[in-house]
């Protein structure tokens, strides 16, 4: 079991929720500052009732693929066909348990299959038609991936068959994640996307991935991350952020110098929410706007910080 004791016990409960780091500022932040804020309260529902920090990621990133506002589930980007393909990972860090799915289509929940991936136990990371032949084994719904697509993301696609593709029009808005640390001092992270806009089918990003779009170890931190996906892979962001945290103790200090390590050697930009295993949060972004939230015991309400 990877867990600290503290003198006092219990641990204080905490979450912290992204909803990705490419929004645009000038665009609907009401919108984005009710589905952050619904995020938050569906996850600090079981938190704050003393649940888990693994189901607590997992309801905060369903509400959010829920929301066709965000770059996951419904509402997210589509790929260079027109298609919705979803990436989600989920760890738990007493024990290192993982699970994750890649490029998986007709699952509106990625998150909840790829926590099925982590409960199963076999494997970390299945993808595409494998990832679908195993939703139903597991018994999960599927949806018609029509309905995936919404007409803000439809939009966007058919603007961009009209100018051929044109370069420069890729970005991964609104990927979504949390992470939180429970009052047994359990740290569990959890992301899920619908990747970057326009990207080839088959492509899986860094938000399937473990240790580059998620990581958690209850002796260290939870961190979720976003942006450029290649860029994000290339660095292993999500466990470097973690051996930043290790060296410096200082959440915000680790997310800025592993937002830094992005840009100068990963060559993207993004962000990352950590928090560390004491339940301090930290968060970066090397973007104009990242919606943040937080909850926990000391706060009245979710608090948003964009
Ligand atoms: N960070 C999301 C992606 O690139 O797929």
């Amino acid at each position: 079991m990877r867990r600290r004791e503290t003198a006092g016990g219990a641990r204080v409960p905490t979450l912290i929720v992204h909803g990705g780091a490419g929004a645009d500022p000038a665009d609907g932040r009401d919108e984005l500052r009710a589905g952050m804020r619904s995020a938050v309260a569906a996850g600090w529902r079981v938190l704050g009732d003393g649940g888990r920090a693994v189901d607590a990621v997992e309801a905060a990133v369903r509400a959010l693929e829920d929301h066709p506002r965000f770059n996951a589930g419904r509402g997210a980007v589509l790929t260079a066909t027109g298609t919705v393909e979803l990436d989600a990972s989920i760890m738990e860090g007493d024990r290192l348990r993982c699970g994750a799915v890649g490029a998986v289509r007709g699952i509106a929940n990625a998150i909840t299959l790829a926590r099925r991936v982590m409960d199963d136990g076999r494997h970390v990371l299945i993808v595409g038609d494998g990832a679908l032949q195993f939703a139903r084994a597991a018994g999960m719904p599927e949806c018609d991936p029509a309905s995936l697509v919404t007409e803000r993301q439809r939009g966007r696609w058919l603007d961009r068959e009209r100018t051929a593709g044109a370069a420069g029009t890729a970005s991964a808005a609104g990927t979504v994640g949390a992470v939180a640390l429970d009052r047994h001092g359990t740290m569990a992270a959890a992301t899920s996307t619908g990747g970057i806009f326009g990207k080839l089918p088959g492509r899986v990003g860094d938000s399937a991935l473990i240790g580059s779009g998620t990581y958690a170890d209850s002796t260290l931190g939870g961190v979720s991350c976003t942006g450029d996906g290649e860029a994000i892979i290339r660095v292993a962001l999500a466990r470097r952020a973690l051996d930043y945290l290790k060296e410096a103790d200082d959440a915000t200090y680790a997310a800025q110098v592993a937002v830094d390590l992005l840009v100068e050697e990963g060559q993207g930009q993004g962000g990352l929410i950590l928090l560390d295993w004491r339940g301090r949060a930290g968060y970066a972004h090397s973007t104009p706007l990242m919606p943040v939230g937080l909850m926990s015991p000391a706060l009245p309400e979710p608090r948003l910080e964009f």
